[in-house]
C-alpha cells in the first residue's frame, strides 16, 4: 500500500478538547492550501454514524464489551476503505478525532479486555495502519469529565443527539482510559505526541502546531 498523503489522529479523554483543536488545525492547514479531510471515529461513513449512534446512544444498554469492540472495528474498516485510505492515496491530509489508540483506552483500558485483541484486529483488518502523528491531549481526569458531563447536559437539552453512554461510567473506568493512554504514548514516542490541553483553547492550538510542524516537517504560519 502506497501512502502519499498525512494521517493525523487527534486522542484523549472525553472533554479533552480534541474537538476544537482538530478544528483549529484544519483551519491552520487549509490556510496553506493543503487539502484536509476532517473525520472522526466511530462514524465518518453513513455506515460508522449509524453505529456511533448504537453504540453511544445511553439508551444502549449491556453491550458485551466485545460487542463493542466488534462494532469499534466494523466501523473503522468501513471508515479506513470510503474515506481514509483513498484521501491518503490521493496525497491529502487526514485529521481523525480517535482512531484504534481510543479502542485500546476505552475497550482494551476501560471495559479491561487488554491491548492484545486491539493490537491483533487492527493488525488483521486494518493492515496496521499507523497515524504519522497522533495529538494526546493530557489534561487533567477530573476537569475533563466534568466538562464531558456539562457538555452533555446542555446539548441533550438543546435536543441534540444523546452520546452519553460512556461518559455515564465512572471514575475507575475513566481513569483505566487515561493510563492506557499514556502507555500507548510511552511504548510509541515517536507517533504520540502528548500535549498539554490545560490552557487555553489558543494555548492548546499554538502547542499543537508547534508540534506539526516539527514531526511532519510542514511550515505552517502561527
Ligand atoms: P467523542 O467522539 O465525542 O470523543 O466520543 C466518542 C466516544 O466513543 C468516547 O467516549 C470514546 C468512545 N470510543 C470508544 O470507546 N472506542 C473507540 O474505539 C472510539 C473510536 C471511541
Amino acid at each position: 500500500m502506497t501512502v502519499r498523503g498525512r494521517f493525523i489522529t487527534f486522542e484523549g479523554l472525553d472533554g479533552s478538547g480534541k474537538t476544537t483543536q482538530i478544528e483549529k488545525l484544519a483551519a491552520g492547514l487549509r490556510a496553506q492550501r493543503i487539502r484536509v479531510h476532517l473525520t472522526r471515529e466511530p462514524g465518518g461513513t453513513p455506515f460508522g454514524e449509524t453505529i456511533r449512534h448504537l453504540i453511544l446512544d445511553s439508551a444502549t444498554s449491556r453491550l458485551a464489551a466485545n460487542t463493542e469492540l466488534a462494532l469499534m472495528f466494523a466501523a473503522r474498516t468501513q471508515h479506513l476503505d470510503e474515506v481514509i485510505l483513498p484521501a491518503l492515496e490521493a496525497g491529502d491530509y487526514v485529521l481523525c478525532d480517535r482512531f484504534t489508540d481510543s479502542t485500546e483506552a476505552y475497550q482494551g483500558g476501560g471495559r479491561q479486555l487488554g491491548s492484545k485483541p486491539v493490537l491483533v484486529l487492527h493488525r488483521v483488518l486494518c493492515a496496521d495502519l499507523q497515524p504519522d502523528l497522533t495529538i494526546l491531549l493530557d489534561c487533567d481526569l477530573n476537569f475533563s469529565l466534568n466538562r464531558a458531563r456539562h457538555r452533555n447536559l446542555v446539548t441533550t437539552a438543546a435536543g441534540h443527539r444523546d452520546e452519553n453512554r460512556f461518559e455515564q461510567e465512572d471514575r475507575d473506568f475513566f481513569s483505566r482510559v487515561y493510563e492506557a493512554f499514556h502507555a500507548i504514548a510511552q511504548r510509541e514516542p515517536k507517533r504520540v505526541a502528548v500535549i498539554d490541553a490545560r490552557g487555553t483553547p489558543e494555548e492548546t492550538h499554538q502547542k499543537v502546531l508547534a508540534t506539526v510542524q516539527q514531526r511532519l516537517k510542514v511550515v505552517l504560519s502561527h
